[in-house]
């Protein structure tokens, strides 16, 4: 499927994956800050944004394949830095576990290695129907949005909170039903990650109570080499709620990685 996308900068490749029910538009302040020193990639996943979002259950298998078409398409050879927040974060496992040599490094963001329990995957379900039904995602949105943000950002900033929500409200009815029913049947991935041998950063807001801190360390100890941050005072949305402290140990992390093998 072709995916709508923001390509900005230069240098070695940079992916960035969002959330669910979110788009591309989370990355803003990270597309600004990365490109000035790499070439950063962040594709609208099937069923968000900009991209096409047809009746079907998207698996994290598929939007995998989705993001594997788009670099080849923009003809990426070369393996790249892969991140992902939350269900970007579960298409980044998918990707990495499927399309290994596509990788060179990756980068896990508020996101989670366990499936759904069956309650969760049940309330997906319920979900899915409600918003088919309403011909709207506000009633995902409006649950969402306490889960999201940390404290502070639910006391302090609520005009970042409209941004956000305009961005997930834009979402059609049909992309929110086809992640979740996807996200409800994504499996369980904590015996593979000792399969991922790139180097992995894993990131966590302390306050997440979407993808708690002590999931992120779980994930971090399994993976062959894989290293934990966690940003203080935000919650599910770091990089969006916290941008200077998620960009710089983002930058950290890419530098120590170097430039790549065609620099
Ligand atoms: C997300 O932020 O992508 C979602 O909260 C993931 C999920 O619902 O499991």
């Amino acid at each position: 499927m072709l995916l709508a996308f923001t390509e900005q900068g230069s240098g070695p490749v940079v992916v960035l994956l969002h959330g669910f029910p979110l788009n591309r538009a989370m990355w803003a302040e990270q597309i600004q800050t990365l490109s000035a020193s790499y070439r950063v990639i962040a594709p609208d996943l099937r069923g968000h944004g900009d991209s096409p979002a047809p009746d079907a259950v998207y698996t994290m298998d598929a939007m995998a394949d989705d993001v594997v078409e788009l670099l080849d398409g923009l003809g990426v050879v070369e393996p790249v830095v892969l991140g992902g927040l939350s269900m970007g974060g579960y298409v980044a496992l998918a990707m990495a576990l499927k399309h290994p040599s596509r990788l060179r490094a990756l980068m896990l963001i508020d996101t989670r290695a366990v499936a759904d329990s069956p309650e969760a995957a049940k309330g997906r379900e319920e979900s899915a129907q409600a918003v088919l039904k309403a011909g709207s995602p506000r009633s995902v949105v409006e649950a969402m949005i306490p889960k999201l943000f940390g404290k502070s950002t639910l006391d302090q900033h609520p005009d970042r909170i409209e941004t956000m929500r305009v961005e997930m409200e834009k979402t059609s009815a049909s992309g929110v039903a086809g992640a979740l029913r996807g996200m409800a049947i994504r499996p369980d991935r904590r015996g593979e990650i000792a399969q991922i041998t790139v180097p992995t950063l894993v990131v966590v807001g302390e306050e997440d109570v979407i993808a708690p801190p002590d999931e992120a360390r779980a994930i971090a100890e399994a993976l062959p080499d894989g290293r934990l941050e966690v940003v203080p005072g935000v919650g599910h949305l770091s990089p969006y709620e916290s941008p200077r402290a998620f960009d710089e140990i983002v930058l950290r992390f890419l530098q120590g990685l170097g430039r790549g093998e065609s620099d």
